[in-house]
């Protein structure tokens, strides 16, 4: 099996707060792969490593292995920017550059790394706008600020962003939760298309969604990896029942540390 992302004993720490315990997954090349998990359990930390972002978080520390297209990342700082510019990223709240133009915050990537200019630049917005479902919508306001745009228009101009540099891992962290169903769809189906020709990393609360576009992925709870295979091996109706489990169980080991800290104070 061709690999895009292998990550070996990953643990990571903001200060002292440990985010993820010896995280290890294997993304297949051209997949599909699903994050699950409920909230705070580590899932845009893990996205962050993969690009290493993480590094721009004060106080963060990583230690483990990942390797991005057989690069280990953290280890060979020469290849690693060059792998990490095949690397896309649509964050879980939208962030376009508000000062710049709608076109600019679709062209910076390719402009900077010297991808494309003139007419072909203009022919990759374009191809990008569209792909995310938002041409119609802007093309008569290519040059007003992103800042006019509404927050789902803002998350699908950031999608654009990401693609125009055209990547060969694209990272997803929620690429759908500000979105109506519509657009919603839009960006279901191109996740679909792009799939085979691209990896992606897909961040989602949606067990629905990931049963219709991931092939594999992994369970995260309390920054542990709890399980890790073929999508349907995940969520095949025992997802929502295993989550809550989890939860009960970690609620009942919590609550009982706190009943036997009491019954220590006042003993
Ligand atoms: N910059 C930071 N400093 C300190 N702690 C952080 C920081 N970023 C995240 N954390 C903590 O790390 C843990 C994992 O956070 P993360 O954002 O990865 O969760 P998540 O699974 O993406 O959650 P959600 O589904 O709510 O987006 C949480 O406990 C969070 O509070
Ligand atoms: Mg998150």
């Amino acid at each position: 099996m061709d690999v895009t992302v292998k990550i070996r004993n990953l643990s990571v720490w903001y200060g002292q707060q440990k985010a993820l315990e010896t995280v290890s997954i294997t993304v297949p090349k051209g997949s599909v792969y699903a994050i699950l998990g409920p909230s705070g359990c580590g899932k845009s930390t893990l996205l962050r490593t993969v690009n290493k972002l993480i590094l721009l978080r004060d106080g963060a520390k990583v230690e483990g292995n990942v390797e991005v297209f057989g690069v280990d990342v953290y280890n060979s700082n020469s290849l690693s920017d060059e792998v990490l510019a095949k690397v896309g990223m649509v964050f879980q709240t939208p962030n376009p550059f508000p000062h710049l133009s709608i076109y600019d915050n679709v062209a910076i990537g390719p402009k900077l790394r010297g991808q494309a200019k003139g007419k072909e630049l203009d022919k990759l917005v374009r191809w990008a706008l569209e792909k995310s479902g938002l041409w119609d919508e802007v093309k008569d306001r290519l040059s007003r600020p992103a800042s006019e745009l509404s927050g789902g228009q803002q998350q699908r101009l950031c999608i654009a962003r990401a693609l125009a540099i055209k990547p060969s891992l694209l990272l997803m962290d929620e690429p759908t939760a500000n979105l109506d169903p519509l657009n919603a769809a839009k960006i279901e189906e191109l996740i679909k298309e792009l799939s085979g020709e691209i990896t992606i990393m897909l961040v989602t609360h949606d067990a629905d969604q990931a049963r219709r576009l991931a092939s594999s992925g992994a369970l995260l709870f309390l920054g542990k990896v709890v399980c890790e295979g073929p999508i349907d091996s995940i969520i095949n109706g025992s997802y929502c029942d295993l989550l809550q489990n989890l939860v009960s169980e970690h609620l009942t080991t919590q609550t009982s540390k706190t009943k036997s800290k009491e019954i220590k104070k006042r003993g």
